[in-house]
């Protein structure tokens, strides 16, 4: 189920992530400047690996019985564990005060859960993943997991060349954690095109899937930011900047959708 990478054509929503880049890649060169910075959001990168998809995998696990898809969904678990220990090594480098745990205000997937049990009712976990033993619930748990994959993959791409210059260990493990990442796309494209009822069928959930995760991702941004200013984790001019920043985007209609999944969308595409 693969998508153009980027948005063709001039859109509002096009802005936005343009905006929205360049106000992360801002927020980061401060943020990953201090180690205390690097400690808070490296325990969020390894959270997001250990906690998130591990959910997903083992929810598969239960009812996928095809044993070429076990051997992916096993690789890839053991990906993901293995990059939550490289991230949790990042942290323990700084050589700071522990970060502490990550809320599950800034759990994307816990949000993802919430926000679509608000917009349609119930949450994947009960409505996506506990289908039984179907070829649906294994092609919907890889849609969700693309999704995922395709925010990790644009939130690493956009800070490597901060880590490089900050802390060039640490981007040593972003790259090799990125071309996991990139191979983890490729399982969710095969696994879906062998699971999936038909192209239509797919595109559907996967829209869907990315405007929850768009949304929640939103909702995430907005408590984390919330969070580095309770912390004091950015310098006064920054926070400051970040703080009016925050208020004006906390109910953005133009949702931070990762630029596969904005050149995914229906109306985009129309306009190109
Ligand atoms: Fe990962
Ligand atoms: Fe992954």
């Amino acid at each position: 189920m693969k998508t153009v990478p980027t948005p063709r054509r001039f859109s509002r929503d096009s802005v936005a992530l343009f905006a929205r880049d360049s106000l992360a890649r801002r927020l980061h060169h401060d943020l990953l400047a201090t180690p205390v910075g690097r400690a808070h959001v490296l325990r969020q990168l390894a959270t997001a690996e250990s906690a998130d998809e591990a959910t997903i995998f083992d929810e598969v696990r239960k009812y996928c019985k095809d044993p070429e898809i076990e051997k992916l969904v096993k690789k890839h678990a053991e990906d993901e564990a293995r990059h939550a220990i490289l991230f949790e090594e990042c942290v323990s480098r700084q050589g700071v005060t522990d970060p502490g745990p990550v809320a599950d205000e800034l759990q994307v997937l816990k949000v993802l859960d919430k926000t679509l049990e608000k917009t349609e009712g119930r949450g994947f976990l009960a409505s996506e993943l506990g289908g039984g033993d179907t070829r649906e619930s294994v092609a919907k748990a890889y849609l969700l997991l693309q999704v995922v994959e395709e925010r990790a993959l644009h939130q690493f791409r956009q800070m490597a060349p901060i880590f490089a210059k900050y802390d060039p260990a640490t981007a040593e493990v972003l790259a090799t954690v990125i071309a996991d990442e990139e191979r983890h796309l490729k399982y969710c494209y095969a696994i879906v095109a062998r699971y999936a009822a038909d192209g239509a069928w797919a595109e559907t959930h996967l829209q869907r899937f990315r405007d929850a995760e768009a949304l929640a991702f939103r909702d995430v941004q907005g408590a984390n930011l919330t969070a580095l200013l309770d912390r004091n984790l950015l310098p006064v001019n920054t926070a400051r900047f970040f703080g009016i920043i925050s208020k004006l985007l906390r109910n953005s209609k133009m949702l931070p959708y990762t630029p596969t999944g904005l050149a995914g969308r229906t109306d985009v595409r129309k306009a190109a």
